[in-house]
């Protein structure tokens, strides 16, 4: 017989049927499963989850009574007999005939809210406290839970690391001190340098000034002698025909004319020599300087007056110097940055070249850039010109501070300063200034 073919409906039922089986099956399963794993009832499973906790977990009551507890967490130095019944906390933990101060336990019963703290326990080492409220029905407290954690090691991580921080701050101290001693040693260089720079600037005009001096004096003792002859020819000492041979041979009018040359001659160099003290005055007390407005034209130019004789047999100098606004910053540091640029200008010359030095402005920066007709920077070195102690210099001629500490003022002013530069053609330096500095670096 054919067997009576289900309708769809049926066999929906069905379908549904066997999933509901099966969904009891599982839990069946479950269930056996954890029977077979010993967990019985919910007394057993919690026996088995306080034995799991590595820290230490107990139900204390209001009169400090501990009904269940795990004694882990470095507890089990609580003697055996001692843990058997419902002892005292206080009495067990600490051999103590009363509360802790600030029991947290004692807190909770009281506030009815959760406490969290850290205590030295003699036994164990630093220990982390947690306590819960357990409410009945009415709200009130009626148990807690005291959950500690032993956590000397913690602790002595925690330590360390605040001794390696203590370290590594004195060490950046160090650091600082040793950075601010290098500057100072630079300052020191540099300031040397200048020094034999300027030096030779006002010898020069110095050594004409005495020899036009020491000729002045000379034509002063001839004119005496004329101005005598003179006076002897009022006195009638001597023929006013024969002053005329005297004028010619006393050179009377060689010496009018040559001594204004002479006077005016000097008169340029005492100039000179008072413009460079004036611009040495730009270089001094850097520490000091001011925060001002300041014409960086002029600063280009008493800075060209201080380094020129490091410039003027390698390079022609070229200005080509925009109108541009008056910037607030520090001065005398930024004559530091232009010097460097200067001078690193003119030692990239090996032997004759070009200097060229611009500014320009826009809405808010003014630039400045010094370029070169010198060695060129390579590509692999490029990177590295801005890093305090990178030079090229033989031993004993750079200390290679120069960019690095230029490079630290122009950040200082919130500007920026970059280079171009191809090999065997030359160098660009250019530095961006803001016409202000920032409110918090001022
Ligand atoms: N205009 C330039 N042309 C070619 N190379 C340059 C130029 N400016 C800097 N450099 C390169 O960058 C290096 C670092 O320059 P920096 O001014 O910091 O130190 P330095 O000039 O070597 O020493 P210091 O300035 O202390 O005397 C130089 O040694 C040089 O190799
Ligand atoms: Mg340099």
């Amino acid at each position: 017989m054919c067997p009576q073919r289900k309708t769809k409906q049926q066999l929906l039922m069905e379908l549904r049927a066997l999933r509901k089986r099966n969904e009891e099956l599982e839990a069946f399963a479950n269930e056996s499963q954890l029977a077979r794993m010993g967990f019985q009832g919910s007394d057993e499973l919690l026996r088995k989850v306080f034995k799991t906790i590595p820290d230490l977990f107990a139900f204390i009551d209001r009169d400090f009574r501990i009904l269940l507890s795990n004694w882990h967490g470095g507890y089990d130095y609580v003697p055996e007999e001692v843990r058997k019944g419902t002892p005292i906390c206080y009495k067990a933990y600490y051999n103590s005939d009363k509360p802790c101060d600030h029991c947290h336990v004692a807190e909770v019963f009281k506030t009815g809210k959760p406490v969290t703290r850290e205590k030295m326990n003699p036994r164990i080492g630093h220990v982390e406290i947690r306590a819960y409220p357990i409410f009945d029905e009415s709200n009130n407290v009626i148990l807690v839970t005291e959950n500690i954690r032993d956590i000397t090691k913690r602790k002595q991580a925690e330590e360390a690391l605040e001794k390696a921080r203590d370290s590594a701050e004195q060490a950046n101290e160090a650091l600082k001190t040793t950075h601010k001693q290098l500057l100072h040693q630079e300052k020191m260089a540099s300031i040397g340098q200048l020094a034999a720079g300027v030096a030779h600037e006002i010898n020069n005009p110095m050594a004409f000034i005495t020899s036009n001096f020491s000729t002045l004096n000379k034509y002063m003792e001839r004119l005496s002698a004329f101005i005598g002859d003179q006076d002897a020819v009022f006195r009638g000492d001597l023929n006013p025909d024969d002053l005329a041979a005297k004028r010619k041979e006393l050179k009377v009018d060689k010496i009018l004319n040559d001594a204004a040359r002479l006077i005016e001659e000097s008169l340029e160099g005492a100039e000179r020599v008072r413009k460079i003290v004036q611009d040495l005055k730009g270089f001094s007390r850097v520490d000091e300087a001011e925060y001002k407005y300041a014409d960086m034209n002029q600063c280009l130019e008493s800075t060209i007056n201080i380094v020129w004789n490091e410039l003027k047999y390698k390079a022609k100098l070229v200005k080509e110097l925009d109108d541009i606004p008056q910037i607030q910053c520090w001065p005398r540091q930024l004559n530091q940055v232009f010097m460097n640029l200067l001078v690193n200008a003119a030692n990239s010359i090996e032997k004759q070249g070009n200097i060229v030095v611009k500014t320009s402005s826009d809405e808010r920066n003014v630039y400045i850039t010094v370029s070169d007709t010198g060695s060129g920077i390579p590509d692999e070195i490029r990177e590295r010109i801005f890093e305090p102690f990178f030079t090229t210099k033989e031993v004993g001629k750079g200390t290679g501070l120069g960019l690095s500490i230029s490079y630290d003022i122009v950040k200082k002013h919130g500007g920026e300063i970059t280079v171009v530069s191809e090999v065997g053609k030359g160098s660009l330096f250019r530095v961006r200034l803001p016409f202000k500095v920032s409110e918090e670096m001022v």
